[in-house]
């Protein structure tokens, strides 16, 4: 399942979009798209050597349905083997036997400038990873911010070029993101959500450049939609169908969209923008409301 033969991204180099003639003006696309380049990333990952749907906190979650622990980790193990095919370096995170949801290691802070945000999670069920996420992060040097607010890590921020959209309305706290416009020294963009599916932001947008984002109206409340077709006035519009199968979990390079396999269409439709998109299939940890985002924890700088 792993056997993506994809050109790793030596570090330091930019990779051109392989197919520059496929860029041109797809339909609501202004002509000259930039070309699309990989950077390499380095992710923390939480290998789901514990994981299990003993509660239910957001509504992919059914406690009583079968989970198979074993599926999962195979399943992990890919998304692992993808990002390393690709070039990027991929740390592993410690999972708590007790925590069964650490392997939505996303959650786990914002780092960004070689500082960090740590998590303080909404729901008690969770509280314990917040700390082993920071102590984690200390011991590998990153200073680690306390949170004062309730914040879930890069399941609610997500870093678009100098930008942090911040999602409020089912977890992080709006005083987070105040919080972390201080900690981390960005502009911080609040963002409503209002569709209990996509509880986290990262379930409701992909960042997929420093330029550009994709994501589900439905998601968003009236002013939040108002800022992002503002400050996004091409992105890409995904519907029902591939945002519910978490499609917009998906993580990007530059270049690279590593996104969930059931997510066909928006497949084709970053193709057709000049991007490569890379599918994986996550079927087991979408039964704790997360793919292929959820599990990766970008370390920036
Ligand atoms: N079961 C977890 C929760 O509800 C899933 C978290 C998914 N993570 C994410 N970054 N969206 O908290």
């Amino acid at each position: 399942m792993t056997e993506t033969s994809l050109p790793p991204v030596a570090p330091g180099t930019a990779v051109p979009a392989p197919r520059a003639e496929a860029v041109l003006a797809p339909e609501g696309l202004p002509a000259a798209l930039p070309p699309r380049r990989a950077t390499p990333r380095r992710y923390a990952m939480c290998r789901p050597d514990h994981f299990a749907v003993r509660y239910a906190i957001n509504p992919w979650m059914h406690p009583g349905d079968p989970v198979d622990r074993d599926l999962a980790v195979a399943q992990w193990e890919a998304l692992r083997q993808t990002y390393l095919d690709l070039g990027h370096v991929v740390e592993v995170v410690p999972g708590l036997p007790e925590q069964p949801d650490m392997v939505f290691a996303a959650n786990g802070g914002v780092v960004l400038g070689g500082r960090a945000l740590g998590a303080r999670f909404a729901h008690v069920e969770r509280a314990a990873e917040g700390p082993a996420f920071a102590a984690w992060l200390r011991a590998r040097g990153v200073p680690v911010h306390e949170p004062e607010h309730v914040g879930e890590g890069e399941g609610d921020f997500l870093v678009v070029g100098d930008r942090l959209l911040a999602g409020t309305g089912f977890r992080t706290a709006p005083a987070a993101h105040e919080e972390a416009a201080r900690v981390l020294d960005a502009e911080v963009v609040p963002l409503r959500l209002v569709d209990p599916r996509y509880y986290h932001l990262d379930t409701a947008l992909a960042v997929l450049a420093d330029d550009d984002v994709a994501y589900v109206r439905g998601a968003f409340d009236p002013d939040a939609l108002a800022t992002l077709e503002r400050l996004y006035p091409h992105a890409l519009v995904v519907g029902e169908q591939d945002a519910g199968v978490l499609g917009l979990n998906a993580v990007s390079d530059g270049l690279h969209v590593v996104l969930p396999a059931a997510a066909t269409r928006m497949a084709a439709d970053l193709a057709a923008r000049g991007y490569v998109p890379v599918p994986v299939d996550l079927s087991e940890l979408l039964k704790g409301g997360g793919s292929v985002k959820c599990c990766t924890l970008e370390l920036r700088g």
